[in-house]
């Protein structure tokens, strides 16, 4: 039986998409997720095992790593996909949007990739840690500041954790920008988001696991940034 591969937020979506990808592909997958969508009910059924997980605090990340060092001793991948889309607002603090935000996406995948490195290094074949980051990397954004600012934080992450696995875990990051919508977004949203990239189209959720897969199967990629953008940064 082939290690199981991690993938933090896993209940809709991108995640979720991965997960049975994987799941069909006769890969085992262990997942995490922090409602209880039907998602989870899905991955469940088709053989994943799936944990409850808050990152919202270091108490959080680390009882998830206690309960997931007694599910394995071995891990394929982690994929570190749970992501918060916080804006800046008049009603939430500027220290609990940040705080937030680099909670979950720079402290919970420097935790974990680092307190879980051991299970990672151990089996044979390719090993890879990939970081879910964001095309604002790049450009930044005025109504996601600490969202832009964090997941650049985890693109720097990328940098040095693939320094200290070399050679034996590859660590790379994808950047989107518009994958899906969510099913609420305007008309007028849709339409000024897809005049944003060269391609114009919504891709869909396929072109997302199949970045994925890529960089698995890829022996010689690591250190960097797989854009997923259609060309936005020359719209
Ligand atoms: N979809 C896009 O178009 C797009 C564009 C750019 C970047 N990305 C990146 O690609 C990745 C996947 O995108 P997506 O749209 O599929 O993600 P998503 O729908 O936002 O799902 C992410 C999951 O992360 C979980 N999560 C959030 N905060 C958490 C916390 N503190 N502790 C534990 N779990 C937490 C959420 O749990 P709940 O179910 O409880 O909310 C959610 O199910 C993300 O990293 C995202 O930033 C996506």
């Amino acid at each position: 039986m082939p290690a199981p591969i991690l993938i933090t937020g896993a209940g809709q979506r991108i995640g979720l998409a991965f997960a049975q990808h994987c799941l069909a592909n006769n890969q085992p997958v262990i997942v995490t997720y922090r409602s209880y969508r039907p998602g989870v009910d899905a991955l469940q059924k088709a053989g994943a095992q799936c944990l409850h997980a808050d990152f919202s605090t270091i108490d959080g990340i680390d009882d998830f790593i206690t309960r997931l060092r007694a599910k394995t001793d071995s891990l394929r991948a982690i994929i570190h996909n749970a992501s918060d889309w916080m804006p800046e607002s008049e009603e939430t603090d500027s220290s609990e949007v940040m705080n937030a935000m680099m909670q979950i996406h720079a402290m919970t995948p420097y935790r974990i990739n680092l307190v879980c490195r051991d299970l990672l290094e151990s089996g044979e074949g390719n090993r890879d840690i990939v970081h879910m980051t964001d095309y604002v990397v790049e450009k930044g954004s005025a109504k996601h500041i600490a969202y832009s600012a964090s997941k650049a934080a985890l693109a720097n992450l990328t940098l040095s954790f693939s320094r200290l696995l070399a050679p034996r875990v590859k660590v790379n990051s994808v950047a989107p920008s518009l994958i899906m919508f969510n099913p609420g977004d305007s008309d007028a949203y849709r339409e000024k988001t897809l005049k944003k990239s060269l391609m114009g189209i919504e891709p869909g959720i396929q072109v997302a696991v199949d970045s994925l897969q890529f960089l698995l199967d890829n022996p010689y990629m690591t250190g960097r940034t797989l854009s997923l953008d259609g060309g936005r940064h020359l719209a």
